[in-house]
């Protein structure tokens, strides 16, 4: 939540923030604001509502300096407004300061600094930083050096309860940024005479694909030509630099109207590229990069698949995946619930973290409390470097690219994708599994690409169910196993984008309670990939066409005659992956309801793509 920018170099500093903010609005967009150095004099440019509007401000033209700082909000502490937007100053306007994440203990620092003197402007917790680096910069009377700046934010800092990534100017020191983090993003992007500095790498990518990820508890000190690092003891140190590969273009639009859009049918090169290497038909696959053993594998009693939001949903068929290859006990949670309800956990158990970002607050705090219980940990993830991927025992990335709309598509499928690879991988390792299906597996795996793309050329007609069911107030998706976990992901898309009330349930459960909401002209989803379940989930089906429901069919099964509204075929595969097919029908009809209502499909209302906090 939140994304923050910086630049220090040779070139005007505002254009740079407001590109960057602009790809990092997914993170949140209630207001932004920005201040860069001038003549020793910080000037600062606030602004309710998008970047947009910032950036449209008549003030904004008082921004000339060539060092700057900005921030996109998500708010937490106090309404969104423009004295609540970042950047915040001390009562002497001296230092400057942007941050993304909580200070839990703000109330009492506040209460610390009104008894010494301070006054506050915003309600946020944020405001109490600047605040706080000014008070022991002016008790320490020794001379205006760089250090003693330096020492102030540390001795600041060491005071903050909570999570951050902050950045620092100030109108004594015009030539430095200091920045520092703790369980928030944040890193450096290394230009030539210029640097600049991100909540996330597609922010700048297309100025330099040279970065630096920032340590929990690291310094830097940033100039336009060279960048110090220092450990939590303001201790020098050398940090190694990481070159991304990712094409600037990957964070770009592309000539699609929206990410979200762009980024679905970007699937096939997300499948192709989570495929990568990992295997080839009639050869182990390989994950270089873990060294789980057989013997680890057997000692194991349970694994957990532990995640938040559509990252949780893969983690469902994950398990299904897991479960039937390897016949190992696979338990999936919601990290906001696995990390307070004391789970049973030890070294046999190997816990499985799925995050897109790599930073969600909860999972993160769940894999802390893994590790703490001796459990192995193992993070899916899409972001190189991301906090989850630090402190994982064993990381495997999917290479889905950057993904910008906050509704997440290619991460989901790219997920579902890798988890099948390592069940496929466990289950070699074990022998669980006869080798031939295994290979069938993987064969229908290697097809998915040219199957997602002819699904994908069924668009029209999705467009077209679309623009008959956008005014309805409710929805209900159903379906059996790895089709419920579908369900699950179709209604949530629908939630997030198009505000319209849904229920996903397996089939089965309906007459247990919500076939009481059905009545005529109400719109059901049925999801039926399983040919075993075929005339079950049928069954369900016509229990709600009885009761007058339109019923929106999608199928890779050839169905009995029946009386369905609408039916969309798509290519057969094995069910434990068919997800990654059938969900691309509800992403885009998802999509083509939020804009028949005119909505912002990339950044929808209250939401954020990577929530780092709880
Ligand atoms: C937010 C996003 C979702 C995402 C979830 C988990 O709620 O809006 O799209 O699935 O966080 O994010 P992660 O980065 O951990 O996968």
């Amino acid at each position: 939540m939140c994304g923050i920018v910086g630049y220090i170099g040779n070139q005007k500093a505002k254009e740079i923030l407001i590109n960057g903010l602009k790809s990092l609005e997914y993170r949140g967009y209630d207001s932004a604001g920005i201040a860069t150095i001038e003549n020793n004099k910080i000037d600062m440019v606030k602004e309710k509502g998008r970047v947009a509007n910032l950036e449209a401000s008549p003030e904004i033209g008082k921004l000339t300096g060539t060092i700057g700082i900005a921030h996109t909000r998500w708010a937490t502490h106090g309404k969104p407004s423009k004295e609540n937007s970042h950047p915040h100053m001390d009562n002497s306007n001296t230092f400057a300061v942007v941050h993304n994440g909580i200070i839990e203990n703000y109330a009492d620092l506040r209460k610390f600094l009104t008894d010494n003197g301070y006054s506050f402007i915003s309600q946020t917790d944020t405001e109490v930083v600047p605040n706080l680096v000014h008070y022991y910069f002016s008790n320490d009377k020794s001379e205006n050096t760089l250090n003693k700046f330096l020492t102030a934010v540390r001795k600041a800092v060491s005071d903050l309860k909570g999570s951050y990534a902050l950045e620092i100017i100030s109108s004594l020191f015009p030539d430095v940024i200091i920045v520092v983090r703790k369980d928030s993003p944040l890193v450096i992007g290394k230009g030539n005479g210029e640097n600049f500095i991100a909540s996330d790498i597609p922010a700048v990518l297309r100025y330099t694909k040279d970065f630096y990820l920032l340590d929990d508890n690291e310094f830097a000190v940033i100039y336009k030509d060279k960048i110090n690092f220092y450990d939590s003891s303001l201790e020098p140190h050398n940090k190694e630099i990481k070159n991304i590969e990712w094409d600037a273009s990957s964070a770009e639009k592309d000539g699609y109207e929206d990410y979200m859009l762009k980024e679905i049918n970007e699937q096939p090169t997300a499948i192709r590229e989570t495929i990568g290497s990992r295997f080839r038909l009639g050869e182990p696959c390989s994950f270089d990069d873990i060294d789980i053993t057989k013997s680890y594998l057997e000692s194991l009693n349970k694994i957990f698949i532990v995640a938040c939001g559509t990252a949780m949903h893969a983690g469902l068929v994950g398990k299904a995946i897991i479960e039937k290859l390897c016949r190992i006990p696979t338990e999936v949670d919601i990290a906001s619930e696995f990390r307070y309800r004391d789970p049973i956990i030890d070294e046999k158990t190997l816990c499985i973290f799925v995050s897109q970002s790599g930073e969600t607050a909860d999972t993160l705090a769940a894999l802390r409390l893994s590790k703490s219980k001796g459990a192995k940990t193992l993070a899916v993830s899409n972001v190189i470097g991301s906090t989850i991927t630090r402190e994982a025992d064993y990381t495997i990335y999917t290479h889905a690219g950057p993904e910008i709309a906050v509704a997440s598509t290619k991460a989901y499928t790219s997920q579902v994708c890798l988890l099948a690879i390592l069940g496929i991988y466990f289950a070699e390792l074990l022998g669980s599994y006869p080798k031939v299906k295994l290979e069938e597996l993987k064969s229908d795996i290697l097809d998915l690409p040219s199957k997602i793309e002819s699904v994908l050329d069924n668009t029209e007609k999705i467009k077209e169910f679309a623009d008959k069911v956008y005014t309805q107030k409710d929805m209900f998706f159903l379906g059996r196993g790895t089709d419920y976990d579908v369900a699950l992901e179709g209604s949530l898309k629908l939630k997030e984008i198009s505000y319209i009330h849904s229920e996903a349930y397996a089939a089965g459960e309906l007459k247990h309670g919500p076939i009481a909401l059905i009545e005529n002209g109400v719109t059901v989803i049925g999801i039926i990939t399983n040919e075993k379940l075929v005339e079950k989930t049928i069954s369900n089906l016509q229990e709600v066409i009885t009761r007058g429901a339109k019923t929106f069919i999608i199928t890779n099964q050839v169905l009995p005659n029946n009386n369905f509204s609408y039916c969309l075929n798509i290519p057969a595969t094995n069910e434990l992956i068919s997800p990654i097919l059938s969900v691309i029908p509800l992403q885009l009809l998802s999509y083509y309801i939020s804009k028949n209502k005119g909505l912002d499909v990339d950044k929808p209302r209250n939401l954020a793509k990577s929530v780092t906090v709880e």
